[in-house]
C-alpha cells in the first residue's frame, strides 16, 4: 500500500505548509484536486516537486468528454510532469484507448485511473443515470478500463477485491474514504480502516481529513506509515 495524501485545504499556502510539514517523507503520494489545481495550477504542482522531489503526484481532474478532447488534455497532463491522473469510466472504452494510445507515444508516462462510481451516488441517484446498480456497474467500468489499457480505477475499498479478481491482482486500485484508526467519517458513506484496506487488497488508500485536522499531521503520516509497514508484513505472510 501507498499512502497519498489529499491536498484538500481552502488556500494554497495551507496546503504548502501541510505539504512541508511532510517534506521528509519520500514516498508519499500527494493529491492536487479540481480547487487547488484550478486555483494554483502548474506552479503548485512545481511546488510541489522543490518541496520534495520523490513526492509523486496524483492529479485529480476526473476527465470526461469527447476521446480526442481527453487525448489533448491527457498529453498535456503527462507534460506537467505529474505520475498519475484519472478519467471518467463512463466516458467509455474509445475514449479510454484514445487517450492511452496517445499517452503510449511518450517514454514515460502517468499511470491512469478510471473513476468507476462517485462515492456521492446513492442507489437510486446512480440507477436514473446509469441503469443498473452500482456494484454491477463499478465491476463493468473496471473490467472495461483494464481490457482498454488503463492501470487501474478509483473504487470504494469495498470493491477493491473484487475488482482485483475479475482483472488482474497487478490493476491497481485507489480508494478514498479511509479511516486508518476508525477516525470521524465526516461525510463518507462508507469508510475503511487501514485493516480493512489491507484485506481489501487497496493498493493506495487517499486520506484526507484524518491527516490535515490532526493537530500533528507529520506525526499522523507517521503512525499511518508504520501501520501500513505492519500490515503489509501481515500480508506477505
Ligand atoms: O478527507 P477525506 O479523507 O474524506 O478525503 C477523501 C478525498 O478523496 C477527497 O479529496 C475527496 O474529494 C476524494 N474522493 C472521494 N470519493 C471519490 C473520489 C474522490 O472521497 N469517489
Amino acid at each position: 500500500m501507498q499512502l497519498c495524501v489529499a491536498l484538500d485545504l481552502p488556500t494554497a499556502s495551507e496546503n504548502m505548509q501541510l505539504a512541508e510539514s511532510l517534506a521528509g517523507y519520500d514516498n508519499l503520494w500527494m493529491k492536487v484536486g479540481f480547487r487547488s489545481y484550478i486555483r494554483d495550477g502548474r506552479a503548485f504542482i512545481d511546488t510541489l516537486k522543490q518541496i520534495n522531489p520523490h513526492f509523486r503526484i496524483f492529479l485529480d481532474l476526473k476527465l470526461y468528454d469527447i476521446p480526442n478532447t481527453m487525448a489533448d488534455a491527457a498529453e498535456e497532463i503527462a507534460l506537467l510532469g505529474v505520475d498519475m491522473f484519472n478519467i471518467h469510466a463512463s466516458a467509455g472504452a474509445v475514449a479510454m484507448r484514445t487517450v492511452m494510445e496517445r499517452l503510449g507515444q511518450q517514454t514515460e508516462r502517468p499511470l491512469v485511473l478510471a473513476v468507476t462510481a462517485l462515492t456521492s451516488f446513492d442507489e437510486a441517484g446512480f440507477a436514473s443515470i446509469y441503469g443498473v446498480g452500482i456494484d454491477q456497474k463499478a465491476g463493468e467500468f473496471a473490467k472495461m478500463s483494464y481490457e482498454n489499457g488503463l492501470d487501474g480505477v478509483v473504487s470504494s475499498a469495498f470493491e477493491s477485491r473484487a475488482i482485483k479478481a475479475a482483472t488482474d491482482e497487478t490493476f491497481l486500485t485507489l480508494c478514498p474514504g479511509i479511516r486508518p484508526f476508525g477516525e470521524d467519517a465526516g461525510d463518507q458513506q462508507r469508510v475503511a480502516t487501514l485493516e480493512v484496506a489491507r484485506t481489501e487488497q487497496v493498493d493506495f488508500p487517499v486520506i484526507g481529513r484524518p491527516i490535515y485536522r490532526d493537530p500533528d499531521p507529520a506525526a499522523k503520516v507517521r503512525r499511518i506509515l508504520e501501520a501500513i509497514q505492519q500490515e503489509q508484513g501481515l500480508q506477505s505472510r
